[in-house]
């Protein structure tokens, strides 16, 4: 697996990342052995990187992380940790806690589940209307400075926020929506990203299984399913947007690689700046995802991908309304 350095402070990882997070939230029922095993094979292939959250099941994607780990040599992994969001008992979502004494005690939560003594990459999940960026800022460099954190992170957050952060902090790499039908990062925020040194850690960029060309309308989502209520799953704009898979599948074919692989591809093609998250929760999605890593892009495949998938095509929001609101990369 070739490997990518986050921005000019952060650490230098494999080229794909494995997201945790489906694997105890948000993606209906999950095999906690298959997980463990998943974790294992990307560890096996040369993963490094390993994205969780303290709120990804209620603590749950971490403990099942330390259990992957264990036995493994923990100094080979980079653990990125994402913090701040509250939940309540049903899985509900009450905002973020930013407050410095909530980050340093969702840390300590933190480093007792993962059982180890610092994380190596922390980032508030959202920002909060009453924490200003630079007060959080401040928070993570005095836990920087005391070891328990390697290096700092940013998600979502607009290119404006980035800079007055990382103004405080060097900000090793932003986490991001980006995808071929998420390209909105690209106006202002990967140039800012580049322009500071930051790098970028792309997820959701099989848009949550719906350009993955395993999703069908037919897939049954339960309530414990996210994405049953997002806008680009929902009846005509699914349509919408599976008519694009339809269309990358025909480009993939010709290549004689996968949709999800010429999705994952295409990520990587955008530069050494970003590593993509890929969000397998079973071994054989892993394998496919990996495959990616192996696949260049010509310039005719290049345009043959934004002829079938132009920017801008996706139909409906990348999230619900409410969400969005609580965005702050989606403010100007
Ligand atoms: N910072 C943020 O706000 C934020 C938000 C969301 C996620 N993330 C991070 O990014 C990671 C990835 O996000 P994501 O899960 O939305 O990414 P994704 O890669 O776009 O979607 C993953 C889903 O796609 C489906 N899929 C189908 N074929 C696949 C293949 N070959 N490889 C991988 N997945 C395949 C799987 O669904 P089925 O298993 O149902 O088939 C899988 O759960 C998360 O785990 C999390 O760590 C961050």
């Amino acid at each position: 697996m070739n490997t990518r350095t986050l921005g000019t402070t952060g650490p230098t990882v494999s080229a794909l990342g494995l997201g945790l997070m489906g694997m105890s939230d948000l993606y209906g029922a999950s095999d906690e052995a298959e997980s463990i095993a998943t974790i294992h094979a990307a560890l096996d292939a040369g993963i490094t990187l390993l994205d969780t959250g303290d709120f990804y099941g209620m603590g749950h994607n971490e403990m099942l992380l330390r259990d992957a780990l264990r036995g493994r040599n923990r100094d080979n992994a980079v653990i990125s940790v994402k913090f701040g969001a509250l939940r309540d008992v049903d899985g509900g979502w009450n905002g973020s806690d930013l407050r410095p004494v909530a980050i340093k005690n969702f840390l300590a939560y933190t480093l007792r589940r993962l059982g180890t003594d610092h994380v190596d990459i922390y980032r508030p999940a959202r920002l909060a209307p009453d924490v200003p960026v630079e007060d959080v800022m401040g928070t993570l460099a005095e836990l920087v400075k005391a070891g328990h954190v390697r290096h700092i992170g940013l998600s979502e957050v607009s290119a404006e926020t980035l800079r007055r952060a990382h103004a405080v902090h060097p900000v090793a790499d932003l986490q991001i929506e980006y995808s071929l039908i998420s390209r909105d990062p690209e106006a202002a925020i990967l140039p800012t990203a580049r322009e500071l040194g930051v790098g970028v850690t792309a997820y959701g960029v099989l848009s949550r299984g719906l350009i993955s060309g395993h999703w069908t309308p037919q897939r049954e989502t339960d309530a414990t399913d996210f994405r049953s209520h997002l806008p680009r799953f929902a009846g005509a704009n699914l349509d919408r947007n599976l008519a694009l898979v339809d269309a990358l599948r025909a480009v993939a074919e010709a290549r004689g690689v996968t949709v999800a692989q010429i999705a994952i591809a295409w990520v990587l093609s955008r530069g050494e700046d970003i590593v993509p998250l890929i969000g397998a929760r079973r071994r054989e999605r892993l394998t496919e995802a990996l495959g990616a890593a192996a696949v260049t892009l010509t310039e005719a495949d290049l345009a043959a991908i934004e002829a079938a998938v132009p920017s801008g095509a996706a139909a409906g929001s990348r999230y619900d309304e409410a969400q969005m609101a609580f965005l702050d990369s989606e403010r100007a």
